[in-house]
């Protein structure tokens, strides 16, 4: 076991599957890949910002965001966040994962997520009766999805305060200079914030990509910063054993290569559903490459049990999980005792709380699991809080760049996605 920042990492569940000696084997490459990292001199260099920026975030980025978190308490009931994959899938995971926080935040909603009407509609119904900001979030300001929302939004927020009250109520982050988001934030006059350019889109949950959201919406974005610069220093050398993110990514790579082609990464909160999806996007973009890579799933359980448990333990054995548990949430929700003649047979769980159940039901489905022929590493956590959660942030994008370079190649690009782009633009008639 080796817990660092507040978060554990258990081994037992991989053991039986790979001798120590083999994954001991594997340091030389984790220590080249990590050297590459820190010297800038890895594939994608140029997109490394993201390695020390929580020790970078000084006070100033704090306030500021704290700023604009404080503005929209002032004017908003409402603030909708437009943004697709990087742009507000860690905002998103982030806020989910915590508990409700007591207090003034804005309440967030997302839009520009994909292009359902339906999705987008349920907003504005939602905005009718609510004062409400927006929050626009693309680097490259180009992508369509949150392009077409936010006109849909701009113009609500235009029918309802005017021209220089929308410009008002707008935040936008974006690339510093490029694109036309920031033509149109500097034209308009709105309230901007910096996406650097060495950082990629699902490496840019602590730049004001996720902290003015989460700040708005009244999370304590310091906790987070100071729990994933604690993860930071953590994982700084090129050691294996003593190193989270080392050995997470070297044991999930030496599984791959043994045939476990994937990862599901099964939790037992519903709350962090949000986190699995960033998660699944931070190693599906960063290693799905040239025929390779892990691919990323995800299941809440128990739910899942009873809907993907058959395949988990008895489907094809290309399966490895990494189980991500919190001790406690809710530790004062427990099974009231029955006064009565306990006729649902569940005398034997009254007075235990529904953490310990589940904490259990984590232990057993780890072993069935194991049984079944399926590795598992245990990411564990105390209690799932800003701190906690910042420092879970940082290990994985440590352990998917360096899980990248040991697969060959370069983590921090996504080719791949333009594909679906490029043919879109050509049915929808776009001009060349
Ligand atoms: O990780 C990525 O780079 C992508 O998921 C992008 O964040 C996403 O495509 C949105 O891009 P943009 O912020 O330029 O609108």
């Amino acid at each position: 076991m080796l817990e660092a920042a507040g978060v554990r990492l258990d081994l037992t569940g991989t053991e039986p599957f790979l001798p120590a000696a083999q994954l001991d084997a594997l340091a030389p490459r984790v220590a080249e890949a990590a050297r590459g990292l820190a010297t800038g001199t890895c594939a994608g260099n140029e997109f490394l910002g993201w390695l020390d920026l929580p020790s970078r975030i000084d006070e100033a980025a704090l306030a500021a965001c704290e700023a604009a978190a404080a503005r929209a308490r002032a004017d908003a009931e409402a603030c909708v966040v437009v943004g697709i994959g990087g742009s507000y899938l860690g905002a998103r995971a982030v806020l989910d994962a915590l508990p409700p926080v007591p207090g003034d935040g804005v309440p967030l909603l997302f839009a520009g997520t994909g292009l359902c009407a339906a999705g987008l509609d349920r907003v504005l119904a939602t905005i009718a009766d609510r004062d409400f900001r927006v929050c626009v979030i693309s680097k490259s300001g180009t992508t369509v999805e949150p392009a077409v929302a936010f006109r849909v939004l701009r113009q609500e927020l235009r029918r309802r305060y005017g021209d220089k009250g929308a410009a008002a109520r707008i935040t936008a982050v974006t690339d510093a200079q490029r694109g036309a988001l920031r033509q149109l934030a500097t034209t308009e006059g709105w309230e901007t914030f910096v996406v650097p350019d060495d950082i990629g889109g699902r490496f840019s949950v602590l730049t004001p990509v996720g902290l003015v959201p989460l700040a708005i919406a009244g999370v304590d974005v310091r906790g987070l910063v100071a729990g994933a610069r604690a993860m930071q220093e953590a994982c700084a050398g090129e050691g294996l054993r003593d190193n989270p993110a080392h050995l997470y990514a070297a044991v999930r790579y030496q599984l791959y290569t043994q045939g476990f082609t994937t990862e599901v990464m099964s939790s037992f909160h519903s709350g962090l559903h949000n986190l699995q999806e960033w998660w699944k996007q931070l190693f599906g973009e960063s290693e799905g490459k040239q025929g390779q890579g892990i691919f990323p799933a995800s299941t809440v359980f128990t739910t899942d049990l009873h809907s993907l448990g058959q395949y988990l333990q008895d489907g094809r054995r290309c399966l490895q999980e990494t189980f991500l548990c919190a001790r406690h949430t809710v530790p004062g929700l427990v099974v009231p005792s029955d006064p009565g003649a306990d006729a649902d047979g569940l005398g034997y769980l009254a007075g235990r709380s529904f953490d310990e159940i589940n904490w259990i039901a984590f232990e057993a489905t780890r072993q069935a699991h194991i049984q079944g022929g399926v590795p598992c590493q245990a990411l564990s956590v105390d209690a799932v809080t800003p701190r906690t959660v910042g420092a879970l942030l940082y290990m994985f994008e440590k352990a998917v760049g360096i899980g990248g370079l040991l697969l060959g190649l370069n983590p921090f690009d996504q080719p791949g996605v333009e594909a679906y782009k490029l043919e879109m633009f050509k049915r929808l008639g776009r001009p060349a």
